[in-house]
């Protein structure tokens, strides 16, 4: 039977075709960027390459990176290759100390960008006519803005409500009856909390998928999700600096991953130390050189999330790991490396606890002291058995699974601090 909904030509095309394509866009990029971009051309000839030295993908390695800190250095507008005049849009991620980062894109740039969100809307499970309601943040942050676009290209009706109000999210969801949210996956869980405080059982809601991201989450939180919700929950990936969602996403056939939209990113995994590539499954750190972008292409940009590339399933292009974490969320406690989606995973183990936490640092003396501040499951109280074996056992789990000591806190549920947009998983108070 012939599919109404056919899969682009280019995400089944083999990958030589998809190593050609690349490599033609790749040239052209680094030309755009060195051509228009006094930062990038400073850059290049600073390094001692020009961008006739790019005659196959592999001669990208010898670039020099792209970092926050180099856009920081020419905030706001001073890497966009293209006048100010000719973007349509700016978006801003606001870092945690100092300036944003700003990122412009020209009208062409977002038709690219609503049709990868298209693609990704696509690839976990909507069709046209189905109905959205986006809960990612509009304005400054990508997510709203990236989801409603993209949705739209779809041909999804789009109910744009953005983040907060939690008790009227929950009331249109009942209501208008939607099929698809998108939306963090810590905020889905609050929202999935209001449904039951407001006696509404959420596994009948109308809800059929989740477009879950901007924020680590780990498979065991995919199904605590899934099963809470009654719906497929696939992950969606992308920052602003490479364009915003949309760069990556898992299709919902696997759920093994997000597949990179690779006819316009092309990802490469390095050593953060040495900065050097590493081959297809090692795990280090995620790069992106875009191959599409007029207002802003980003030559080997250094995102700081860690993951493996893996060849594609649903798909020819390649897929990344589930992120495992930021190396700007790594803790390191005594010595040893601690990630918050490493604590996730053993929470989301215990029945009496409920997914809500914190990792919050503190020094005593000479020494570091992480202590869990979690949420006993609704229903049960922190002082019941149920819940403080379960905090033993989450204490011996960690010592045992990551390797260092740590205090669990128990609080009521509604006791650890909500997020309507990403979650804040590691406060230290060190400093
Ligand atoms: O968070 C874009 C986005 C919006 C993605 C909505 C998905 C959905 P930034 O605010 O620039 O952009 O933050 C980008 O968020 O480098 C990752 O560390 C993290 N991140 C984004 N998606 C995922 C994901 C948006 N699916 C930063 N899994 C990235 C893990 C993610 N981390």
């Amino acid at each position: 039977m012939m599919d109404k909904f056919p899969l682009e030509p280019i995400e089944k095309a083999s990958v030589d075709e998809l190593r050609g394509l690349q490599l033609k866009r790749l040239r052209q990029t680094l030309a755009h960027a060195y051509a228009n971009s006094p930062v990038y051309r400073a850059k290049f000839d600073a390094a001692g390459v020009h961008p006739d030295d790019c005659r196959s993908l592999e001669d990208l390695a010898s670039f020099p990176f792209t970092t926050k800190a180099d856009l920081r250095d020419s905030y706001p507008f001073g890497m966009f290759a293209v006048p100010r005049s000719q973007c349509v849009r700016i978006h801003a991620s606001s870092g945690t100390t100092g300036k944003p980062t700003v990122v412009g894109y020209t009208a062409g740039d977002i038709e690219t960008w609503a049709k990868l969100v298209a693609r990704s809307i696509r690839a976990s499970g909507a069709r046209p006519g189905d109905l959205v309601h986006v809960s990612y943040g509009y304005g400054l942050f990508t997510g709203g803005l990236g989801a409603h676009y993209g949705a739209e290209k779809l041909g999804l009706t789009v109910v744009p409500f953005g983040g907060g109000q939690t008790e009227r999210q929950v009331q249109l969801i009942a209501d208008f009856r939607p099929d698809i949210i998108m939306v963090t996956p810590s905020y889905m869980l609050a929202i999935a909390d209001e449904f039951e405080r407001q006696g509404l059982d959420p596994r009948e809601s109308s809800l059929r998928i989740g477009i879950f991201g901007a924020e680590p989450w780990t498979n065991d939180m995919r199904l605590q999700i899934e099963q809470r919700m009654g719906i497929d929950a696939v992950d969606i990936y992308g920052l602003s600096e490479v364009m915003g969602p949309g760069v990556a996403n898992e299709c919902v056939e696997t759920k093994d991953g997000p597949t990179i939209w690779e006819d316009h990113f092309y990802p490469e995994i390095i050593d953060p130390e040495t900065g050097r590539v590493l081959p297809d499954g090692e795990p280090g750190e995620l790069v992106f050189t875009s191959l599409t972008k007029e207002a802003l292409p980003v030559i080997r940009y250094r995102t700081r999330d860690l993951t493996r590339l893996l060849p594609g399933t649903a798909r020819t292009m390649r897929r990344m790991e589930k992120i495992t974490g930021r190396s700007d969320d790594m803790m390191i406690v005594r010595g040893v490396n601690v990630f918050p989606t490493q604590i996730e995973e053993l929470i989301c183990q215990r029945a009496a606890l409920a997914p809500h936490y914190q990792c919050v640092l503190t020094r005593e003396g000479p020494l570091d002291c992480l202590t869990v501040v979690v949420e006993a499951r609704a229903g049960l109280t922190p002082d019941s058995d149920e819940a403080r074996a379960d905090a033993e056992r989450l204490v011996h789990d960690v010592k045992t699974y990551v390797g260092t000591s740590i205090r669990v806190e128990l609080r009521p549920a509604g006791g650890v601090e909500r997020s309507m947009g990403k979650a804040k998983r590691v406060v230290d108070q060190r400093r």
